[in-house]
């Protein structure tokens, strides 16, 4: 008999097809987000459910009474969208798909400062309204990048890939905040130095890039007080999690123009970002595209593939959070 599995989105193509052979695979044809009740409904019905980071997991849907589900096969690194606590209090196994986005976020991080610190979609937006009345010596001027101090907040798989992009491409100064001692090995790849608190990396820090886990744990790490150090030519690039991000403060910075911009990938409340942030030139907004492209998206269902044939085979699946 072939286990059963819900899957809570539309996934890539190929992915679908290769779990359709080895299971008996629920997929979400109109691709909608799920409720509670849909959740509930699965984790009845099926052996393993495979969320995303819009699936909210509540702990009374993760307490369901006669509940099937043993793995939760989270396609995505951040798992803050599902109870841990709950979860480990029912027994319910959580993997989550390391590694394979960690080149494709750092690359939309560092897209998002190369747009913010060049005004690249001020521009574009100018030539596509038809407002460019062409080259002149004090056009659009932007910030440089080469050369530069870059902080980095968190600096797991996706902060040093950052960092090796900014060192590496960019000759850039790298500085680090963890809340753990980084080995000397990791700091040296990229010649980077780890200061010992956020206000002091904002201080030193010419970009400032996001890259630590979101939840509660991080809500509002970074606040106002955090911001309020920044110089007032440094820019915010945040591709971790919304929630780590005091909103509030931050448009309060830009509203008074005590910060260069932002570079924004993720929100509070996604897909209902803050519309204050619209009337900023010097922000630059993307819709959670961190780990958009085919390679790594594939990457992503091939990863919970084999983390779901290492549970039902009674192994440690590889990437088990909890
Ligand atoms: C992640 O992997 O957590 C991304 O933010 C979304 O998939």
């Amino acid at each position: 008999m072939k286990k059963k599995i819900v899957l809570t989105r539309r996934w890539p193509e190929d992915v679908e097809k290769s779990l359709a052979e080895v299971y008996d695979c629920e997929f979400n044809q109109c691709d909608k987000q799920f409720c509670q009740q849909q959740f509930k409904a699965a984790l009845q019905s099926a052996d393993a459910l495979l969320t995303t980071v819009t699936d909210k997991l509540e702990p009374e849907t993760l307490a369901i009474k006669n509940r099937r589900v043993g793995i939760i096969a989270n396609f995505g690194v951040g798992y803050t969208h599902i109870d841990v606590g709950a979860a480990k209090q029912n027994g319910i196994v959580i993997t989550n798909t390391p590694d394979v986005l960690s080149d494709c976020t750092a690359d939309i991080a560092m897209t998002l400062l190369l747009m913010v610190a060049r005004r690249a979609g001020e521009g574009e937006r100018e030539l596509r309204e038809g407002r460019w009345s062409g080259w002149r010596p004090t056009h659009l001027i932007g910030s440089k990048v080469s050369g530069k101090a870059l902080g980095i907040v968190g600096f797991g798989r996706i902060g040093q890939a950052m960092a090796r992009r900014a060192h590496g491409g960019f000759g850039m100064e790298v500085k680090v905040f963890n809340r753990s001692r980084v080995s000397d090995a990791a700091l040296a790849s990229c010649n980077a130095v780890q200061v010992d608190s956020i206000d002091e990396l904002m201080q030193q820090s010419d970009y400032i890039s996001l890259h630590c886990p979101g939840g509660d744990e991080n809500r509002h790490l970074i606040n106002a007080d955090h911001i309020g150090a920044m110089k007032e030519s440094a820019f915010l690039i945040n591709t971790a999690r919304g929630e780590v991000v005091d909103d509030d403060a931050l448009i309060s910075a830009l509203s008074a123009n005590r910060i260069a911009g932002a570079g924004l990938d993720v929100f509070n409340n996604e897909p209902a970002l803050d519309q204050r942030y619209l009337k900023f030139e010097n922000v630059v907004l993307l819709p959670h595209l961190g780990s958009a492209t085919k390679e790594t998206r594939d990457g992503m269902g091939y990863r919970v593939a084999s983390n779901l044939k290492q549970y039902f085979a009674g192994e440690q699946p590889a990437d088990r959070v909890v």
